[in-house]
């Protein structure tokens, strides 16, 4: 079960890489451009705070050749364990194709298909990202989706990992996990509604009020 963060922000980054269990940070150049920030030194100082956890970074070009060109630069400059994320295009499946021969970590991104994960699939990618409230809004049935490609990557023995993506609620992560998908990217305003609800305050605040009425402020190493 693999948790990533889909963000570039570094504050956010720097916070949560540590106070969870991350795998890893996705982007994409949505993502980026929300940083206002220059490039390199923004993914550099991203790759720094993550250090060994995956990047994963996607490439713009219209072509497979600018696609495979783009992930040699972004390879050279991040290191060649950085996952680059490609459209799953035509194109971006032959740049997959390409990136995979030459030992490189391939993310197929913009998935909303079984058909795209499969082609995914064959040329080898790592992960394959299906947007889950993308589908949605489509009136896909994401749950469905996910689940058929978990199914379909197992009947054909493929490596391939589901890294769940584009998540607008807790209930649709849980719903990826459920279903079977090894990984999710998800925001950080998102990872921490997981664990933040009034009724968890009240359990935890009664736990503390009766603690205190028996030992006071001492902690249990002062005990
Ligand atoms: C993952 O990396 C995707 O690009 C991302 O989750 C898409 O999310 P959105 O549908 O909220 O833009």
């Amino acid at each position: 079960m693999e948790i990533l963060l889909d963000t570039a922000n570094i504050e956010q980054i720097k916070k949560y890489v540590d106070l969870y269990e991350i795998t890893g940070v996705t982007s994409n150049p949505t993502i980026i451009s929300r940083e206002h920030a220059e490039f390199w030194p923004l993914l550099t100082e991203i790759k720094k705070i993550i250090g060994d956890r995956q990047l994963h970074v996607q490439v713009t070009g219209e072509t497979w050749e600018e696609m495979v060109k783009e992930a040699e630069c972004i390879q050279a400059k991040l290191g060649k364990e950085t996952y680059i994320k490609v459209p799953t295009t035509e194109q971006g499946i032959c740049a997959m194709k390409h990136l995979k021969a030459t030992g490189s970590h391939v993310t197929a991104t913009a998935v909303y298909t079984t058909q795209q994960a499969m082609m995914a699939a064959s040329v080898g990618a790592d992960y394959v990202a299906p947007y889950f409230n993308r589908m949605n809004n489509l009136n896909v049935d994401s749950r469905k989706v996910i689940g058929d490609m978990v199914q379909l990557f197992r009947i054909h023995n493929k490596p391939t990992k589901i890294l769940a993506a584009s998540f607008k609620n807790t209930e649709q992560v849980m719903d990826a996990f459920t279903v079977g998908a090894q990984a999710v990217t998800v925001s950080v305003d998102l990872l921490t509604t997981m664990v933040e609800n009034a009724i968890i305050d009240f359990a935890v605040e009664n736990f503390k009020k009766d603690w205190i009425k028996t030992y006071g402020d001492k902690k249990i190493y002062e005990l």
